[in-house]
């Protein structure tokens, strides 16, 4: 079983929430972890709680739709610690509304950061893994990867992308050694809920008839807060996965997303459409 001590853990996203969560867990049974996300304070301030000393932690922001900024995240990584062993692809946030109203470029923007930006990062760090025939992708995905909820179909997408992109390069980089598994939360207190209403509220002032809906939407995110897990539980997910010789495709938590995901495989389609309908 691969310890976790001394391997380098590029993180996306850590500046909050699972990313963050997941850079302390990992931090605290010995890796060299790589911060990554916009706000760098945050980022600073995290590296200088992990490692006083900086030596085993770099903290760099960036936007991971950036080009420039994906490079500059891997060349210093690299150039810090001469490899990365993981890449958690974690970064990412949720857009809501109708799709009669949300605009196309709101959709792109989504799509954008969590799945073309994590391909391109997934692309930047594979070389030196595929060539040391060591590594492990690690995606954070969703249970909405798997279900998908009226007023939620944007970001939804998006993770079931996730969903089909893990199980192919799952296959691709198997020969290679580099394994990849996907991670699927259930609902986590975190900003998210937040980001996503600043990101979503400009149009969802207008949202007309899909109004009442909309709220109603956002009461059974406020029902769901009972059952909601912590970014810890997460964290512990992907230290499962970076610390076992063969890890599993998929790892499910806490525990009411493995019930929805159970639901999910035994329940025919129109069942699980009454569960997710629209309700005012
Ligand atoms: N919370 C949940 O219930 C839940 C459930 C299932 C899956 N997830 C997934 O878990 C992942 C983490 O979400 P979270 O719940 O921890 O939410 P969060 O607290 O809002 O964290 C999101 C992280 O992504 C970073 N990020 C967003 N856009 C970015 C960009 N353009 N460039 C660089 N970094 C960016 C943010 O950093 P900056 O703002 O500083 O850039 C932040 O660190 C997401 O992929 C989310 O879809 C969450």
């Amino acid at each position: 079983m691969p310890l976790l001590t001394g391997q380098v853990v590029l993180i996306t996203g850590a500046s909050s929430g699972i990313g963050e969560a997941t850079a302390r867990l990992l931090a605290q049974n010995g890796a060299r972890v790589v911060l990554t996300a916009r706000r760098q304070k945050r980022l600073e301030t995290l590296a200088r709680e992990l490692d006083p000393t900086g030596v085993n932690v770099l903290a760099i922001a960036g936007d991971i739709t950036l080009d420039t900024d994906r490079h500059r995240w891997v060349n210093a990584a690299l150039a810090k610690f001469g490899r990365i062993d993981a890449l958690v692809n974690n970064a990412g946030y949720g857009t809501r509304g109708p799709v009669e109203i949300v605009p196309v470029d709101a959709m792109r923007q989504n799509f954008e950061t969590n799945v073309f930006s994590l391909l391109a990062l997934t692309q930047l760090v594979l070389p030196q893994m595929r060539e040391r025939r060591a590594g492990c992708i690690v995606n954070i995905g969703s249970v909405a990867g798997r279900i998908a909820r009226p007023l939620s179909s944007i970001y939804d997408a998006t993770k079931h992308a996730l969903e089909a992109f893990t199980d192919g390069l799952r296959g691709e980089l198997k020969p290679f050694g580099v394994h990849v598994t996907l991670i699927r939360p259930g609902y986590i207190v975190t900003e998210f809920v937040e980001v996503a209403n600043a990101a979503s509220d400009p149009y969802l002032e207008n949202a007309g008839p899909y109004a009442p809906f909309m709220s109603g939407f956002l009461l059974g995110y406020q029902k769901l807060r009972r059952v909601a897990g912590h970014p810890h539980a997460i964290a512990r997910l992907v230290e499962r996965a970076l610390t076992s010789d063969n890890p599993s495709p998929r790892y499910n938590g806490p525990l009411h997303a493995k019930f929805f995901l159970f639901l999910k495989w035994i329940l025919p389609a129109r069942p699980l459409e009454w569960i997710t309908r629209l309700k005012p």
